[in-house]
């Protein structure tokens, strides 16, 4: 069981991420996107400096079957 799982926590250990599914129906294309997702937030990451969340706003849940945030504020600090 993931410990309060409805917090936004950057800090959790990223193998237990439960985005891709779990069990027999695991996401077979999770390697893909993950390679992906990995080359687009390294291109977007080169590019601005470090970001928090935005002072007054809440992650918002995305609705399954997609998982993470459906929206998240960030403010850019650098
Ligand atoms: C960000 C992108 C993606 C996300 C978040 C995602 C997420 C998921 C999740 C949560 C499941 C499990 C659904 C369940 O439990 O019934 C799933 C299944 C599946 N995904 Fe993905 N997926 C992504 C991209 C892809 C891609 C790129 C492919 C193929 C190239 C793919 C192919 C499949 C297939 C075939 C299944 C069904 C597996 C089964 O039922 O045994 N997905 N995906």
């Amino acid at each position: 069981m993931i410990e309060e799982a409805d917090q936004f926590r950057p800090d959790r250990d990223q193998s237990q991420n439960l985005l891709y599914g779990a069990g027999i129906h695991v996401c077979p294309g999770a390697a893909l996107v993950r390679m992906q997702l990995r080359v687009v937030l390294d291109e977007f990451l080169g590019g601005i400096g470090p970001f928090t969340l935005l002072d007054g706003t809440r992650p918002v849940r995305a609705t399954y079957p997609a998982g993470g945030y459906s929206s998240l504020f960030l403010q850019l600090d650098g």
